[in-house]
């Protein structure tokens, strides 16, 4: 079996879900539920003998040790991160917390269970990490897009968190020998994306007749991949990754935000009309930026394509549908994750936002 941890989260639920039912192999999901974490997620896996969750943190270093001990596993994938940049410019202890602190006491108890492993066992296992392109900083215009040997340089609290995780990560190898993979993934969309970044926030926005805010002018550029595509990526990684290796995972789809906020409103104007007939274009706010906010993310996927042979199964268009639909189709989901805690982040994150 594997350990993941973060997977009641957005990716990890749905690399959970896939795990299951591509692999057919258990897993042991370790996740601390703060707000983003949702069992809802994980819901149709209730009956599933190859799904055990355990709650904890992954900065609880017993209890990470004495869950490796009890299921013995193959190999470890590193989800549990504070994902969300805004929310780092607000409050970044959290993710200092756990996204620093958090993956050392981590790496520490599987440097240990690693160590006491026989040496079949120990040859085979493997530490995944799950990184994020925000690491490498900020792209010009015209500049190429970001391969494995790009220089770090984090802009926000969230990405030097996460630049500080993958610099552990990779220290562990060097020093230890530990086993690592770390994967760099640009921007996910898809079912189970918290409605607190820009893709799900305009769907709800929209639904609710609410602004859909643009930060700054809208021209910022990201690179975005469908989940699925994602996790099948961190599968064959884990599967053939060299170890040691770093791997740049990206859907070859940059688009500036507008244009992902358009194409949604697009296509609820097809699915879901307005009743007065508008578009729901006609919500879109421009608002204060983000600060610090990086221009543009591009991935250069040809290492993980080259030498693993893995590429996106979707493109833009039909991730983009399939994600809409199932917003449509998952009202009560949307519902419940906007709770009491939800709109107390939408006010202190938007109120101070002149439109
Ligand atoms: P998310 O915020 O939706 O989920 C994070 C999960 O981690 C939640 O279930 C949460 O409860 C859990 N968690 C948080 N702190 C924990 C702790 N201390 N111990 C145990 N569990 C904890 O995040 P996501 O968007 O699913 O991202 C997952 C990972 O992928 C993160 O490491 C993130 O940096 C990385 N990543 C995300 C994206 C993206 O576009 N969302 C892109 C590239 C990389
Ligand atoms: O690039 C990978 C990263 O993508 C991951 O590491 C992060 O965990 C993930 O949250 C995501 O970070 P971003 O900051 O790019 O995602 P977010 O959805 O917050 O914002 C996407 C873009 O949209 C960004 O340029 C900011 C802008 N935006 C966002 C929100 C929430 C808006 O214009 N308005 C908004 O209300």
């Amino acid at each position: 079996m594997i350990l993941v941890t973060g997977g009641a989260g957005f990716i990890g639920a749905n690399f959970v879900l896939d795990w299951v039912a591509q692999t057919g192999e258990a897993v042991v999901n370790l996740d601390k539920l703060t707000y983003a974490g949702n069992l809802e997620n994980l819901s149709s896996l209730q009956a599933e003998a190859r799904h055990i969750f355990a709650q904890g943190d992954i900065g609880d270093h017993a209890l990470v040790a004495s869950l490796l001990t009890q299921h013995q596993p193959r190999a470890v994938v590193n989800f549990a991160a504070e994902s969300h940049v805004d929310r780092s410019i607000h409050s970044p202890e959290a993710f200092i917390q756990t996204n620093v602190m958090g993956t050392f006491q981590l790496l520490e108890a599987v440097r240990a269970y690693w160590g006491g492993l026989a040496s079949d066992t120990k040859a085979n296992f493997r530490f995944l990490h799950v990184s994020t392109d925000e690491v490498y900083g900020s792209l010009a215009a015209t500049d190429p897009a970001f391969t494995e040997t790009h220089q770090y340089e984090p802009n926000s609290p969230y990405s030097a968190s996460k630049a500080a995780s993958d610099h552990l990560v990779r220290a562990y190898h060097h020093t230890y020998g530990l086993p690592v993979l770390t994967t760099n993934c640009s921007n996910n969309y898809g079912p189970y994306h918290f409605p607190e970044k820009l893709i799900p926030l305009m769907v709800v926005n929209a639904l609710a007749g609410k602004p859909l805010p643009i930060y700054g002018d809208g021209q910022q550029i990201r690179d975005w991949l469908y989940v699925k595509d994602h996790c099948s990526a961190i599968r064959r990684v884990l599967e053939a990754g060299r170890l040691g290796e770093t791997y740049n995972v990206g859907g070859w789809n940059e688009m500036p935000n507008l244009d992902i906020v358009h194409t949604v409103c697009g296509l609820l104007d097809t699915l879901r009309p307005r009743a007065d007939g508008q578009s729901y274009a006609t919500q879109i706010t421009y608002v204060t930026d983000r600060p610090g906010h990086d221009r543009r993310y591009a991935i250069d996927a040809s290492k993980i394509e080259r030498e693993l042979g893995w590429k996106p199964a979707e493109t833009f268009a039909s991730g983009i549908a399939k994600t809409i639909a199932w917003y449509l189709d998952n009202p009560e989901w949307v519902a419940r994750v906007q709770s009491g805690a939800y709109r107390d982040w939408v006010d202190t994150n938007y109120a101070a936002r002149a439109a």
